[in-house]
């Protein structure tokens, strides 16, 4: 559910009209809404009611930080897997002991950072990592808090470009190693060893991959408990997928993912961490675009949008499906033609859908992209020299511009020419 509905006739988000925010701010606009991100973050909150919890929003998905700080006040931690997610967070307000620090590379000057900023838990993928993180907390004087990210080699059934728990992907360390690897990290003097991590995948539509991960990460901890380690947290990653496709049967809810939870790990007494990103921010954000040209082809015809592949890239990349709909709402029965919905970059790759039934566009309208707020504007690029597009908060009729299109100036200066050419 979302806050993203017809009122007489023209699409709102929340109490405001479309229209009015194009007319304020231009096209293409991404715009988030307050109730549904805050919704959203509440029914994983009910879902791990009654069990020691944090929820740590998984900053990737949308790294605004007016969204980091909206997640603050309703008490999510966050997970951060870059150091300029890290300064995001802090910036945004997020104290340094919610937030959770992931990604196979991290470097020796994120690790200072975080340490010397203040950091819940690294979440380690690698030995070599664990060598690293022991040495800079030496040298900081200070104790790393660890949790082992385990690769548990289960299909998540997802798009293989965000599948992450099989063997062969880069991620975690393969979980027949991990009681080694723990012995190992229980010998290095700046680390303590807290927890057991585990993220198997994006965009997950089915609860049994998440369970078949969760029940080796139980055995795990009961392994690694008789090992005489201390593991008083597990952080089972993020990936509950969203409806992106109305027509399609829904994904799982978290209150069926928290249930599950519960039963394969409830009874091990450790505080559970989740980093969900895109069932937060995805359903809560949306992108208008105005429709440029309608072009008759070959045999098909091409609506033509001032938004591209560098505004949303999840179509070309990932061959993603995005529900595009009128921002007027089209008349009961008006009649629906199949269209190519494109973007003006010059590849053939820009192209949003194919064959899309739509009622009819003319030249000016706008249209939304649904299901656009997480991995949207943060997998932005200035492509083309099209500037980055900005980003609007609605909260009731309340309306902010939360990150503002750059000017062409801001753009080309950021170049320079070297004297000496
Ligand atoms: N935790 C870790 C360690 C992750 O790598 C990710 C996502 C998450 C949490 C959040 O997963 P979520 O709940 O959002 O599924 N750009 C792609 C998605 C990439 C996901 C990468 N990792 C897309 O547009 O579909």
């Amino acid at each position: 559910m979302d806050h993203f509905l017809y009122r007489d006739g023209v699409l709102h988000a929340e109490d405001v009209p479309l229209p009015e925010i194009a007319a304020q701010v231009g096209t293409p606009f991404y715009c988030y809404s307050v109730a549904t991100l805050t919704r959203h973050f509440r029914l994983f909150q009910e879902a791990l009611a009654g069990m020691d919890h944090l929820i740590c929003y998984a900053v990737k998905a949308n790294s605004n930080q007016a969204v980091l700080k909206l997640m603050g006040d309703l008490g999510a931690g966050v997970d951060v897997v870059s150091g300029g997610e890290y300064r995001r967070a802090r910036a945004a307000g997020i104290p340094g002991e919610r937030i959770v620090f992931s990604g196979v590379g991290k470097t020796r000057e994120e690790m200072r950072l975080a340490l010397e900023g203040g950091i819940r838990q690294f979440n380690v993928e690698s030995e070599p990592e664990m060598a690293a993180l022991n040495e800079v907390a030496l040298g900081l004087g200070v104790v790393a808090p660890i949790a082992v990210r385990v690769n548990p080699d289960v299909d998540a059934q997802t798009h293989e470009k965000i599948a992450t728990g099989k063997a062969e992907n880069k991620f975690g360390i393969p979980i027949a190693r991990a009681r080694a690897v723990y012995a190992h990290a229980a010998t290095l003097p700046g680390l303590r060893v807290v927890g057991i991590d585990v993220h198997i995948g994006s965009q997950l539509t089915a609860l049994e991959p998440f369970e078949a991960a969760y029940a080796k990460v139980a055995d795990l901890t009961r392994a690694l408990r008789q090992d005489g380690h201390e593991i008083i947290r597990l952080d089972l990653g993020g990936g509950l997928g969203i409806p992106y496709e109305r027509s399609n049967a829904a994904p799982p809810l978290p209150l069926e993912y928290g249930a599950m939870i519960r039963r394969v790990v409830g009874d091990l007494g450790c505080e559970i961490e989740i980093e969900p990103g895109r069932l937060i921010a995805g359903n809560a954000g949306i992108l208008v675009a105005q429709a440029i040209y309608v072009k008759e082809g070959e045999g098909r015809n091409f609506l033509i949008l001032d938004a591209a592949m560098n505004d949303l890239v999840r179509p070309a990349m990932y061959s993603a499906h995005h529900d595009i709909v009128p921002v007027i709402e089209p008349a009961p029965g008006a009649e629906q033609a199949p269209i190519d919905i494109v973007g003006p970059v010059c590849e053939t790759g820009d192209t949003f859908a194919k064959s899309r039934m739509m009622p009819p566009v003319a030249p000016g309208d706008l249209v939304a992209f649904r299901s656009a707020g997480a991995y949207g504007a943060v997998m932005a690029s200035e492509y083309n020299t099209r500037p980055l597009v900005p980003e609007v908060l609605v909260m009731g009729d309340h309306l902010a511009v939360i990150r503002d299109r750059p000017s062409f100036d801001e753009i080309i200066n950021r170049d320079t020419i070297p004297e000496w050419l």
